[in-house]
C-alpha cells in the first residue's frame, strides 16, 4: 500500500521559524521512515500564497504581490533544501495546475448542489482569514484566535453546505477513533461539530488575490476563500482536476498540522472530500506549539527563533533530534538552549558517540579493526534478545508519531551496548587470553550500532550514513531488510575510524535575545553607590537569609478550573512530599510546558489558601509590561538546592 504524507502549506507572509521547521521535520521523518521500509511514499510540502493577508504583506513591503510571494516561497524552499528535506513535491498555490484543480473541485461541488450563492454578513479577521459569529468574539470585537480587531463585512458569497455533513463527520470520528491523533485532541473537534455547523462562505469579493471562479460559473467578482484554495493543495499536488498522475497516493496516510489549524483539517477538509466523493485521510496528526518562555512563537508576536540560525551553530540533525526527542507529539514544548545542549552532551555525545568511539578504539587495539560477528550469539544471546525486543517495539511508536518515545526506546540499545562492555570488560578478557570473547563483545556493539543507525536514519540521515560507513555498510531498504526485518548480523568487515560525531557543547553557542545594555560610566556607578548608601530601605544580610529559597522541579501542573490566572503545581523540593504551589501564571505559561522544568521557590512561607486550595510556596518571577517570566536556575540543579 502506498503512503502519502503532507505538511501544511506555509503562509508566505514571513520567513520560516522553529515551529514550521518542527512540522516539516516530523513529516520528513515519517516519509524517510516509510521509504526505508520500502513503502511507495509521496511527501508533499509547499506554500500558501493567496488571500488578503499576503496581499497586505506585499503592500507593506512595497512589492507586487506575485513577486513578494515568489521571494518568500523561495526562502521556505531554500531552507528545506538546505535542511535536506526529502519532499517529492513543493507545491505553490499560485501554480497554474493547482488553480485549475481548485476550480475543478469547485465545479464538482457546485454541480452536486453543495455550493450555492447568498449573502454573508459577519465579523471578519483578516489575519486569520476567518469569519466569526458575535458570540465567538472576545469583548464583542476581537478575534478569539489572534486577538486582533475584526471588521464587519457584508458581501455576496458562495456557500459550501457544511451543515449537510454534520452527521457524516460525527459518524466518521466515531468509527475511526484514530482519525485525529493524538486521540486527546478529538474531543474539541467533536464538540465543535456537535455545537452545530453553519454553511461556510467559500468565496470573497473584497479582494482579488486568489483563485478565480471556474469559467463554467462565470462570476468574475469572486475569488476563492483561502482555506478552500489551500486545503485543495493536498489533492491538486497529485494531479486532481488536471493530469491525475499521482492520485493513486490518495488518501493521505497522515496529514501533519499544528493544533491551531486542526479545525480546518478535521472538519472542513473531510467535508470537502466527502462532497468530492473522495476518501478521507487516514490520520490528521495535530502537534502542539513551540513556545518561547511559555508563549507561542509567532511572527506577529516577534518572538520567533530562526531554525537556520540554530542549525548553523548546533547542526541541522542535532536540531531534528532535539525537537523530535524533547516533546511528546501533541504537546507544547519550550525551546530552551540549555535543554538542547544537555541532550547533545548526554544522549548524542555520551550514549551514542562514545559507544562508537569505544568500539573503534577496542577493535583497533585487539583485532586491527576487524569485526567478526561469528561468536556474538554464543556469548551475547541475552543482549541480542534484549536488542530484538527493543527493535520490535519501535514501529508502533512511529505509527502514532510518538517520536519522543521512539527515541527513548531506541536509546535503550546503547545502554545494552554500554552495559555489555562494562560487564564483559573485553580488556580483561584480552589479558586472560580469551580473545574470541573480547571480540564477540566488540562485534555485539558494532551490530547494535548498525541496527540503531538504521532505525535512527529517518531522524538523523547524514549522521547515520557516517556511522554506517564506519561499519562498512550502506543504509538502504536492502540493509534494513537484512538487519532489521530478517534480524541478521553484520558480515565480517573492517571498521573505518571516524572522528567523534558529536563534540560536546560546553556553553550556549547562541546569544539569547539581546538585552538593552545600560550605559555604564564611572559617574553612573558612583551615583548608584551613593544612592544605595542613602537608601533607608536597606536590610541586613541576615534578614535576607530569613527567606528560604530553593530550587525545585515541577512534577505535575494543571489548570485551576474557573480561574484564568491560576495554575496548580506539584513541586519536588527534595522533601518527603511534593509541595503544592498555586501560582498566578496561567496567562503566561501553559500547564504542560512547566512539567519537568525547574523553578525557584520561596519555601518557608506560611501556607495560604487560593480559591480554596492550599498553596505551600511561591515561585520567583519577574513581571514587566511585556509580561511575566519565571526565574529559573541557568543550569539544572539538584532539587532542594538552596539559593542565596
Ligand atoms: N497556511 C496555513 C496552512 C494551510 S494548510 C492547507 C497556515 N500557515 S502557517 O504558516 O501559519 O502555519 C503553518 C504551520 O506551522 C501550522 O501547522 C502551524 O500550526 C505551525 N506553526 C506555526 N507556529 C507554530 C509554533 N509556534 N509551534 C509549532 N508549530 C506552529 O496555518
Amino acid at each position: 500500500m502506498s503512503k502519502y504524507i503532507t505538511t501544511p502549506i506555509y503562509y508566505v507572509n514571513g520567513e520560516a521559524h522553529i515551529g514550521h521547521a518542527y512540522t516539516t521535520f516530523i513529516a520528513d521523518t515519517m516519509a524517510r521512515y516509510e521509504k526505508l521500509k520500502g513503502e511507495d511514499t509521496y511527501f508533499l510540502t509547499g506554500t500558501d500564497e493567496h488571500g488578503q493577508k499576503i496581499e497586505e504583506s506585499a503592500q507593506k513591503n512595497s512589492k507586487p504581490t506575485q513577486e513578494f510571494a515568489d521571494e518568500i516561497s523561495a526562502t521556505f524552499k531554500n531552507l528545506w533544501d538546505e535542511f535536506e528535506i526529502s519532499y517529492d513535491k513543493f507545491i505553490r498555490t499560485t501554480d497554474e495546475s493547482h488553480k485549475k484543480g481548485v476550480q475543478r473541485a469547485f465545479e464538482v461541488m457546485y454541480a452536486k448542489g453543495d455550493i450555492y450563492k447568498d449573502f454573508y454578513e459577519g465579523h471578519y479577521c483578516v489575519s486569520c482569514e476567518t469569519f466569526f459569529t458575535e458570540t465567538q468574539l472576545v469583548d464583542g470585537e476581537f478575534c478569539p484566535d489572534c486577538g486582533r480587531s475584526t471588521n464587519i463585512v457584508k458581501e455576496e458569497s458562495y456557500f459550501f453546505r457544511l451543515s449537510k455533513y454534520e452527521n457524516a463527520l460525527l459518524k466518521h470520528y466515531e468509527e475511526n477513533p484514530d482519525f485525529i491523533l493524538p486521540r486527546s485532541r478529538a474531543n474539541e473537534v467533536i464538540n465543535f461539530v456537535k455545537g452545530g455547523l453553519r454553511d461556510l462562505s467559500v468565496t470573497r469579493t473584497s479582494f482579488t488575490w486568489g483563485v478565480g471562479m471556474p469559467e463554467s460559473i462565470k462570476d468574475d467578482k469572486h475569488v476563492m476563500y483561502v482555506w478552500l484554495d489551500a486545503l485543495m493543495n493536498y489533492i491538486t499536488a497529485l494531479g486532481y482536476g488536471t493530469t491525475e498522475e499521482n492520485m493513486r497516493y490518495w488518501p493521505a496516510s497522515v496529514q501533519f498540522v499544528g493544533k491551531d489549524i486542526l479545525r480546518f483539517h478535521a472538519i472542513y477538509w473531510p467535508a470537502f472530500l466527502m462532497s468530492l466523493d473522495l476518501p478521507l485521510p487516514k490520520h490528521i496528526g495535530a502537534h502542539g506549539w513551540w513556545t518561547r518562555d511559555g508563549e507561542k512563537m509567532s511572527k506577529s508576536k516577534g518572538n520567533v527563533i530562526s531554525p537556520k540560525q540554530v542549525a548553523d551553530v548546533y547542526g541541522t540533525e542535532n536540531l531534528r533530534y532535539f525537537m523530535l526527542r524533547e516533546v511528546p507529539f501533541g504537546q507544547d514544548g519550550d525551546f530552551s538552549q540549555r535543554a538542547f545542549i544537555d541532550r547533545i552532551n548526554s544522549e548524542l555525545s555520551n550514549d551514542l558517540g562514545n559507544l562508537l568511539n569505544r568500539i573503534i578504539g577496542m577493535s583497533g587495539k585487539y583485532s586491527d579493526f576487524e569485526i567478526d560477528s561469528v561468536d556474538v550469539l554464543k556469548y551475547h544471546k541475552k543482549e541480542i534478545d534484549a536488542m530484538n525486543v527493543v527493535l520490535d517495539s519501535l514501529d508502533a511508536f512511529m505509527q502514532n508519531f510518538q517520536t519522543h518515545r521512539y527515541l527513548e526506546e531506541l536509546w535503550k540499545l546503547f545502554s545494552i551496548g554500554n552495559k555489555a562492555i562494562e560487564e564483559h570488560a573485553p580488556w580483561v578478557k584480552m589479558k586472560d587470553d580469551k580473545k574470541d570473547e573480547a571480540l564477540a563483545t566488540v562485534a555485539l556493539v558494532a551490530n547494535i550500532l548498525a541496527k540503531a543507525s538504521l532505525m535512527l536514519h529517518a531522524i538523523m540521515p547524514n549522521t547515520t550514513n557516517t556511522i554506517a560507513d564506519a561499519l562498512n555498510f550502506a543504509i538502504s531498504h536492502e540493509s534494513y531488510n537484512e538487519l532489521i526485518v530478517e534480524k541478521k548480523l553484520l558480515k565480517l568487515f573492517n571498521i573505518k575510524p571516524v572522528p567523534p560525531l558529536f563534540p560536546r557543547v560546553e556553553e550556549p553557542l547562541m546569544a539569547e535575545a539581546p538585552l538593552a545594555q545600560p550605559n555604564i560610566t564611572k559617574e553612573s556607578v558612583k551615583a548608584a553607590e551613593q544612592s544605595l548608601c542613602e537608601d533607608d530601605n536597606l536590610i541586613e544580610i541576615g534578614q535576607f537569609f530569613q527567606t528560604s529559597l530553593k530550587v525545585g522541579t515541577v512534577i505535575k501542573a494543571e489548570e485551576v478550573e474557573k480561574s484564568k490566572k491560576l495554575l496548580k503545581l506539584q513541586v519536588d523540593l527534595g522533601e518527603e512530599k511534593l509541595r503544592q504551589v498555586v501560582a498566578g501564571i496561567r496567562e503566561f505559561y501553559s500547564a504542560e510546558s512547566l512539567i519537568n522544568t525547574q523553578v525557584c521557590v520561596v519555601a518557608n512561607l506560611k501556607p495560604a489558601k487560593l480559591m480554596g486550595m492550599v498553596s505551600e510556596g511561591m515561585l520567583l518571577a519577574a513581571k514587566d509590561e511585556d509580561g511575566l517570566c519565571l526565574i529559573r536556575p541557568e543550569k539544572p540543579k539538584k532539587v532542594g538546592t538552596p539559593i542565596g
